[in-house]
């Protein structure tokens, strides 16, 4: 049934009608899937294209077919005209009671979310590797990771967020077997590290040129992996003082994460390697037991040639885990395209041991290219990743933030916490944007000059765009309180042919949302965003929302334009919110 009061997925409830038209129209007709689609043509909003394809594979006229859906579509306050066209498309006029109706829930109730059936998803993002640099390839996982849980959450699904924290490898033997040396009372006084980095860098020049310190690092590992008080201990120092570093960044950009690291599955693999073992699953390959799934071109190898464990075989555990005990329904990964084969031979073989099934769970790798381009002034395109720290980059981006607003002299019209406020925004908001406006498949190219221009699809200008729509009212000393309370008496009146405009692009965002959720590309939203605020300046160019004479002096307000003002507001807040920004009232 039709919900007037809280979802506007105008799509999806179209799609409703249509399938229920075609169970009337031909009961257990069941494989063509339904084609609705925003309409080319002026005179219509959207179009259903069913009547095509059924009639293929009915071998009916087309036309005929369109005709019997068309009667067949039951009643809707949503729908005010429906009309056969061409050989048989049906176009679709949206009622604009409906348009009034909602434009004015967002007045009164703000954003809502389209209804969805709650699941539990685990979205797997962000996911450095302690003692090693946290690098531009993980703050993509970050920010893109983020954006997908926030989206997730704001449609209702109970959201896991996990940080796969890469803490359980051999580079531990080295590291431990350098912290003896260095700190020898590392146990008992916590070793003051303060560059872990450069702290990797030694214990990995020792490892590669020493033999002796090698050897040492070996049995470290053994140790270690047999739990060893002692060894223990010195593995979580190493961990604290990373994990520190990393929350550094998580707390500017404000990711909040669970850290889940590969040593959480320890005892998870010595029983998933027993499972694949008894089953049958696993192959030997010169002393090692790799595991081959269907399709996958590289085999996983879940027990190295020494007994030990690798990337593969947590990861094994690890989608075990989040599919039996987490009871998750979807799982998403987050990594660079780089770990395609990896992720690809892990469903692959996690399918045939009967740990997942394609009809039950539903799995994700949402990968990302690689970021090209310095970070400094030059123009030189190569990649960024290894070069800069990630806390560098931030840095210079508050910087760099802070430059242009006083070049604009913001400085000057807002208080001092206002600018930093102001200033934080647009940096994190420019870093945040750049990234989730782009195709995330492909490279792109970082540079602070583009992101932090004013113009253009950028969040400097959508944030600025906002507090402009913000200060509309403001200035006519108009309060929320005033609009809402105008929007309760009656809903919205729309005239102009811009206000018209405008209200159907607010209507949208549930559908856009909604298809995200199928491929999860985030530039969508962002394209979306950036076509609200044009069409809203394409309206406020047309229409008069506050008249003043010539004198400055307001003499009319439109209280109808304030409430599209507003709803406009509402929906690009969303769209910063789910993308992750912090929006401000002045900058
Ligand atoms: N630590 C890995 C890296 O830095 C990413 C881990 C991704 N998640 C996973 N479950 N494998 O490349």
């Amino acid at each position: 049934t039709l919900n007037m009061k809280n979802s506007c997925n105008v799509l999806g409830q179209l799609e409703d009608l249509f399938s229920r038209a075609l169970q009337a129209a031909y009961p257990g007709v069941t494989h063509v899937a339904s084609q609705l689609q925003v309409s080319k043509q002026k005179q219509a909003d959207y179009q259903c294209n069913d009547a095509m394809a059924l009639a293929k594979s009915l071998k009916k006229n087309p036309r005929e077919v369109g005709e019997i859906l068309l009667k067949n579509v039951p009643p809707s306050p949503m729908v005010s005209k429906l009309e056969l066209s061409g050989p048989g498309f049906i176009n679709i006029t949206i009622s604009t009671d409906f348009i009034r109706q909602q434009v004015t829930n967002i007045v009164l109730h703000g954003v809502t979310p389209p209804p969805t059936t709650p699941l539990r998803v685990v979205v797997d993002f962000s996911s450095p590797n302690i003692a090693k640099e946290m690098h531009v390839g993980h703050l993509r996982s970050t920010i893109i990771g983020d954006s997908i849980a926030r989206l997730m959450e704001y449609l209702g699904h109970d959201v896991l967020r996990i940080n796969h924290l890469g803490d359980w490898g051999t580079q531990f033997g080295m590291l431990i077997a350098h912290l003896e040396d260095r700190f020898p009372d590392f146990a008992t006084k916590p070793p003051p590290i303060a560059d872990l980095q450069t702290f990797y860098k030694e214990s990995k020049k020792r490892f590669d040129e020493d033999a002796e310190f090698k050897k040492r690092a070996y049995q470290a590992v053994v140790k270690l992996q047999a739990h060893n008080p002692i060894h223990i201990k010195g593995w979580q120092e190493i961990c604290e003082i990373s994990k520190k570093e990393f929350s550094k960044v998580y707390e500017r950009l404000k990711v909040k994460i669970i850290d889940r690291g590969e040593s959480f599955y320890q005892s998870r693999m010595e029983s998933a390697v027993k499972v694949l073992q008894d089953t049958g699953m696993l192959e030997e390959d010169e002393g090692r037991k790799v595991m081959f799934g269907e399709g996958a071109d590289i085999p996983l190898t879940i027990v190295k040639s020494d007994g030990g464990f690798t990337y593969d075989t947590s990861d094994m555990a690890c989608i075990r885990q989040r599919i039996e005990e987490e009871k998750a329904d979807w799982l998403v990964y987050v990594t660079d395209a780089g770990q395609g084969q990896h992720f690809k031979s892990l469903f692959a073989c996690a399918k045939k041991a009967g740990i997942y099934d394609a009809a039950k769970t539903r799995i994700d790798h949402v990968t990302f290219g690689v970021v090209l381009g310095k970070t400094g002034r030059s123009s030189r395109h190569d990649q960024v990743s290894d070069t800069v720290r990630l806390v560098d980059l931030l840095n210079e981006g508050l910087q760099r933030s802070e430059e242009k607003l006083q070049e604009k002299e913001r400085d000057k019209a807002l208080t001092k916490e206002e600018f930093t406020k102001a200033r934080d925004a647009v940096a994190y908001g420019c870093i945040k944007y750049a990234d989730l406006s782009h195709d995330r498949a492909r490279d792109y190219v970082f540079s602070f000059d583009r992101m932090l221009d004013f113009r253009g699809n950028t969040a400097a200008y959508l944030l600025y765009a906002l507090t402009r729509i913000r200060s509309i009212a403001r200035t006519a000393c108009i309060k929320r309180e005033d609009i809402m309370a105008e929007a309760q008496k009656h809903p919205i009146e729309l005239e102009h042919e811009k206000e018209w405009k405008l209200a159907r692009t607010l209507l949208k965002l549930s559908d856009v949302l909604l298809k995200i959720t199928e491929d999860l590309c985030l530039h969508s939203l962002c394209e979306y965003l950036f076509e609200v605020s044009a069409v809203f300046t394409e309206f406020y160019d047309n229409c008069y929302c506050v008249e003043k004479n010539s004198d400055g002096k307001i003499v009319k307000i439109n209280l109808n334009r304030l409430m599209l003002c507003e709803a406009t507001a509402a929906v690009m807040e969303k769209c910063f919110a789910i993308l992750g920004i912090d929006t401000v009232g002045k900058m």
